[in-house]
């Protein structure tokens, strides 16, 4: 994994904005993994400046978004078809080319889910997939003893999912208890990885993702087998990892050919 600590929030969206712009300019046809939750909000918002102040294309883009709730219309202001509307999509002109993400309402959810899978293997694999990460260390929505081998499916939230994500619903609606969510082996099938953390709300989990035993218990361990993992995250983020300053060095240090943004 790669791990790149930027001093701030502002920072670190706009780094994680930058290395997917680069990513759609150089391929324009590129299919992205594309996630929610509050940390997404400030990435899209970078990324949204971007395409429009360097004219950047996005007509060509396929995208797979990692989750949705069961029992949402696509219209709920809780639903992430809509989080996807307001927060990207309406704001870019022209694309995407093709948008998916899995059907809440759908009345197969078996169908719902491999036929999700068959897209992305018809789509050519995912090129990026954007992560956040869960406290609990759910990516996607695979909390803890998801296997990790698996694929797109039907999740039930923990509690503490359920109570963290009620922000995001009205106080007298209920948090639904089922997901579908593209699994950790659909996630680790994605080309290159870029998880996006802020926060030291987030700071325990980054560390036991990076630097922790590759557990079920802790799904976004299951990055450390993947090639080709970027972690951007701000100062707060990266308090409790060991080798910050190693990370700090690595990135410091980094011959410009390297360079993703
Ligand atoms: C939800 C999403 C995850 C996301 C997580 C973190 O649970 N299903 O994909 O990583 O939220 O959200 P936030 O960025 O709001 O902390």
């Amino acid at each position: 994994m790669e791990v790149i600590i930027e001093p701030d929030v502002d920072a670190a969206a706009e780094l994680a904005a930058r290395i997917l712009v680069r990513r759609i300019r150089e391929h324009p046809a590129s299919v992205l993994g594309l996630a929610t939750g509050g940390t997404q909000e400030r990435v899209y918002a970078a990324l949204l400046r971007l395409v429009h102040s360097d004219r950047i294309p996005t007509d060509q883009l396929v995208t797979f978004n990692l989750d949705e709730y069961v029992g949402l219309a696509p219209d709920h202001p809780a639903s992430y078809h809509r989080y996807m509307q307001q927060h990207l999509f309406a704001a870019m002109e022209g694309g995407p080319k093709r948008i998916n993400i899995p059907n809440g309402l759908a009345r197969d959810i078996v169908a719902e889910c491999a036929g999700y899978e068959q897209a992305i293997r018809e789509a050519g694999g995912i090129d990026l997939q954007l992560l956040g990460i869960g406290e609990d260390g759910h990516i996607g929505f695979n909390e803890p003893t998801s296997s990790l081998g698996s694929r797109t499916r039907l999740k039930t939230l923990t509690a503490e999912t359920r109570w963290i994500n009620r922000a995001f619903f009205k106080p007298d609606e209920e948090v639904p208890h089922h997901v579908i969510t593209m699994g950790v082996v659909t996630i680790m099938e994605a080309r290159t990885c870029l998880m996006v953390a802020f926060g030291e709300r987030k700071a325990a989990a980054i560390a036991a993702m990076v630097e922790g035993p590759v557990t079920a218990m802790f799904p976004a361990s299951a990055l450390q087998y993947h090639r080709d993992t970027m972690v951007v995250i701000d100062e707060p983020a990266a308090s409790q990892l060991k080798l910050r300053d190693y990370y700090q060095g690595v990135y410091a240090a980094k011959p410009a050919w390297q360079r993703r943004d």
